[in-house]
């Protein structure tokens, strides 16, 4: 049986494409979604109907004890550990520095950043007995190469997920495991949609290749690293934006 792929914030958007995309390569996957939304039942039986078996497992990835009663429930369902950790759950709350409340500073990093640190340490261990593993979190191009106005939590959230991957990488590389993050630029799904006319223009004339990017092109990257291919691939950034960065 492939090893257990659970991709966090799988209900839609990125996450959705990449937990299709890991199906596609046969993994059972185990999709999550946070406590304010509905269970993404729809999602499961696309992925399902790929051949796979598949869960939709509710937590909010900056709640330990939530993250730890969902590996728990997810090796009782599989009768397996997860192998393939994919971070995907993220949120923005843009606004200039000056009007940065706060509570939307914690809540970005402890979604985008802390989320990471919980799931990753739920399931290092298991990954470290079985001498093979894969942690692929979901950074962004904003805040590992380029700045963006408004977006000083977001960024530095993103930032954490990079350094975090280059140092785990040293401490679980001789047991088989690897660690990587994948940078996209602007991908079409709902955390973009809601941005201004003038801000998507404005991005769309500085990516190279003259199109936003959709999270198909994140999530075949997403499958690349978790392949036996990408071996001898750790602790890297992989940005995939269409040229935004350069
Ligand atoms: N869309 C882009 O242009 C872009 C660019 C760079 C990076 N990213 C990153 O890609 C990832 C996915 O973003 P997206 O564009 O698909 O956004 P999205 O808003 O469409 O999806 C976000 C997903 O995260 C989940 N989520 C939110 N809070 C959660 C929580 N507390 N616990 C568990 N799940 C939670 C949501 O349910 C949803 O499934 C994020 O980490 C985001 O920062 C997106």
């Amino acid at each position: 049986m492939k090893p257990i792929a659970l991709v966090t914030g799988s209900s839609r958007g990125i996450g959705r494409a990449i937990a299709l995309r890991l199906a596609e390569d046969g993994y059972p996957i185990a999709v999550n979604y946070p406590p304010i939304e509905e269970e993404p039942t729809q999602v499961v039986e696309e992925i399902k109907a790929k051949g796979v078996e598949c869960k939709a497992f509710v937590a909010d990835v900056s709640d330990s004890e939530q993250v730890s009663a969902m590996f728990k429930a997810i090796k009782e369902h599989f009768g397996q550990p997860v192998g393939v950790l994919v971070n995907n759950a993220g949120i923005t709350r843009d606004t200039l520095l000056m009007r940065l409340k706060e509570s939307d500073w914690d809540m970005v990093l402890g979604i985008n950043l802390k989320g990471t640190y919980l799931c990753t340490k739920a399931a290092i261990r298991d990954m470290l007995k079985t001498g093979w593993g894969r942690v692929i979190s979901v950074s962004s191009v904003v805040g590992t190469v380029i700045g963006n106005p408004g977006q000083t939590n977001y960024a530095a959230s993103k930032a954490g997920v990079k350094g975090f991957t280059m140092s785990l990488a040293n401490e679980v590389g001789q047991k088989g495991v690897t660690v990587n993050a994948v940078a996209p630029g602007f991908i079409e799904t709902e955390m973009t949609a809601k941005l201004p006319e003038e801000v998507k223009n404005r991005m769309l004339e500085a990516t190279a290749l003259k199109r936003f990017g959709k999270p198909e092109d994140i999530a075949e990257v997403v499958a690349f690293l978790a392949s036996e291919k990408a071996g001898y691939i750790t602790g890297q950034l992989i940005v995939v934006d269409g040229g935004l960065s350069v």
